[in-house]
């Protein structure tokens, strides 16, 4: 019987099945007590370009396995699209991988643990050319920044030499019209950050 080598995208595709089994079966931190189902993250496993990272599963997202699936998820869902991009084209995941009880921030040490054991194996893997963050707790992981206002809309670098490309979390729409418009303006950035990303080395564009 031939066996067809493995192709390099096949390998990415599965690797990262491995880390989804081990964040569904993960038991590092407290967080895995209350869970119904652990959201390790969905979307493009090749070549990709963009992942969004969010803060961590609500109650939706616990009940599905899957991200941003309730009303924030379908904000992000009609904003993406009206900046030309379709969710099957990004990748999406949180900065913890289980719902914190009553949708509280996580913790620094539940932070450190999911990050460390998953989120950074998952960039490793995927390569993405920009991170998009949603909302403070993802800005603050990758860049120690907490001013949402000042650092909305713009690239900043990761501590880790990252793009980062950081806004508000959807669910922030809910609390106010106007950082409606302030996200959607946002987003519809990123095409064009992307295409200066390829068109140009990174350090061009980073302050
Ligand atoms: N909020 C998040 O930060 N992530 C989700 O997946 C859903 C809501």
């Amino acid at each position: 019987m031939s066996h067809k080598a493995m192709k390099p995208e096949d390998d990415i595709a599965s690797q990262i099945s491995k880390i989804d089994a081990k964040i569904r079966k993960c038991t590092l931190c407290r967080l895995h007590e209350n869970r119904t189902n652990a959201v390790p993250g969905t979307g493009k496993t090749i070549d990709l370009d963009l992942m969004i990272v969010g803060e961590g599963p609500g109650r939706n997202e616990d009940a599905a396995g899957k991200p941003f699936v309730g009303a924030g998820g379908r904000v992000l869902d009609s904003m993406l699209r009206e900046a030309g991009l379709e969710r099957s084209e990004v990748y999406i995941t949180n900065i913890v991988k289980c719902r914190p009880p009553e949708n509280r921030k996580p913790l620094d040490d539940e932070t450190e643990i999911c990050t460390s054991h998953y989120l950074e194996n998952q960039i490793e893997l995927l390569k993405p050319k920009l991170i998009c963050t949603l909302g403070a707790t993802a800005l603050k992981y990758f860049t120690d920044e907490t001013n949402m206002a000042k650092n909305h809309g713009r690239l900043l670098k990761s501590k880790n030499g990252l793009v980062i490309f950081s806004t508000y979390h959807p669910a922030a729409v809910f609390r106010s019209n106007s950082l409606r418009q302030v996200l959607q303006e946002d987003i519809k950035k990123i095409p064009s950050v992307l295409k200066e990303l390829t068109e140009n080395s990174k350090q061009k564009l980073l302050p």
